[in-house]
């Protein structure tokens, strides 16, 4: 099979432009009780396949999506790279709304996900490395893309990935900030590691929306994040041709 870029978008995207398609195929996985749709196009000529994490129409909460099923949908439709899209929140002082960084590293804050597809432990092959949780090739094409467009883009921070779907408290957030997150979401675990697990390199692209719990003067506004989502969404569009048209 020739080789395929998945991208995973998240909240605010739902769907990629490309010259073709998209169509969409329902991949059976043994993970779900219903089909994954996976939505196949051409972009910068090259076959992608992508997939909304929470639904087409935005129906599932964080913790509840089937990462599983989703990474599981994507490898079967002969994906070899995985670009995800991450909306989160800034921790690390300038980290503003309309932010993009290309995290290199992630904490794992998150409880009682579906979290790995070794539930039976068969043999030391099961502890795969994630020293690096981030694939740097695919980091380096989503960096590059930007330095051609002149998109401003943060190479490097640490993911801190909470539970959802409420937001952090302020104490919530200076933890995290201790701990050395740089950024705060919802969504790269257990992604991330599934991608991993399956042998898939796997990057994201993340779109700060709001400053963190407490960092602002105001309790965070759901309209305020909507405003940051939709000129951020766009600039990641314009990102996307150029990131795929590098990788091999
Ligand atoms: N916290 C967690 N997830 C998020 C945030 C946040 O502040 N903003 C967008 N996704």
């Amino acid at each position: 099979m020739s080789s395929v870029t998945g991208i995973i978008g998240g909240s605010g995207f739902y769907s990629v432009e490309g010259s073709s398609g998209p169509e969409v195929t329902n991949i059976v996985t043994p993970y779900s009780d219903k089909p994954v749709p996976v939505y196949r196009s051409l972009v910068a000529g090259k076959p992608v396949a992508f997939l909304p994490r929470h639904g087409i129409e935005h129906g599932v909460p964080p913790h509840r999506v089937n990462y599983r099923a989703n990474v599981w949908a994507l490898r079967k439709s002969g994906v070899n790279a995985i670009i995800a899209i991450n909306v989160v929140g800034g921790i690390r002082t300038g980290l503003e709304p309309g932010a993009l960084v290309v995290p290199d590293q992630l904490i794992d804050y998150t409880w009682g996900r579906a979290h790995t597809y070794f539930d039976v432990l068969e043999d030391a092959g099961n502890h795969v490395d994630f020293t690096w949780p981030y694939d740097q090739g695919l980091r380096q094409a989503l960096l590059d893309s930007a330095h051609e467009l002149d998109i401003a883009c943060i190479d490097g921070g640490v993911y801190g990935c909470t539970q959802g779907p409420r937001l952090e408290t302020a104490a919530e957030i200076q933890k995290l900030r201790q701990d050395g997150c740089d950024i705060v979401g919802m969504t790269s675990m257990p992604e991330a590691a599934l991608a991993r697990e399956l042998t898939i390199p796997y990057a994201s692209i993340a779109l700060v929306v709001n400053l963190a719990a407490g960092l602002a003067q105001d309790a965070i506004s759901f309209a305020d994040i909507a405003a940051s989502l939709d000129d951020g969404i766009e600039v990641i569009r314009r990102l996307l041709p150029g990131t795929i048209a590098k990788l091999p």
